[in-house]
């Protein structure tokens, strides 16, 4: 199955709609897609209590793994602020643990989209 990165990035855009960030006004939205062609999506949800806040892509990884997905083949990235949104640190700890070859898809500064491999972002992951 080919996937689709504009329709992923526009499934991103949407679930930015949904961000919840009063805090730090910074909007972020993703869309995951199964193995099956199921698209799960995400945004931020902050939490007055800092350090509860989520990001979009764990939220659209946990809402997979709780419907019982286990297969993933990419992921799109969007936000409010620099087009460029890679995943955060942890964000890429988690889908490299459950989606250790996903292709992860964001645009550049020109609005191109640009896609890579969980393997680059993460190099020399921990793993056990
Ligand atoms: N954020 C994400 O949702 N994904 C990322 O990969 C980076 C950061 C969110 C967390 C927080 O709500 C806001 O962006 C600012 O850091």
């Amino acid at each position: 199955m080919e996937v689709d990165r504009e329709q992923l990035i526009s499934v991103a855009r949407k679930a930015l709609g949904m961000a919840i960030a009063p805090l730090s006004g910074y909007l972020v939205g993703a869309a995951l897609l199964t193995a099956q062609g199921k698209i799960y999506s995400g945004c931020n949800i902050e939490n007055a209590s800092l350090s509860l806040s989520l990001c979009a892509e764990r939220v659209a990884l946990l809402k997979a793994l709780s419907e019982g997905e286990k297969e993933f083949k990419a992921i799109a990235i969007v936000s409010s602020g620099l087009p460029l949104c890679p995943p955060c640190g942890a964000c890429r700890q988690m889908l490299y643990e459950f989606a250790p070859h996903i292709e992860v898809i964001m645009t550049n500064p020109k609005g191109r989209v640009i896609s890579t491999k969980i393997e680059e972002l993460l190099p020399l992951p921990f793993d056990h």
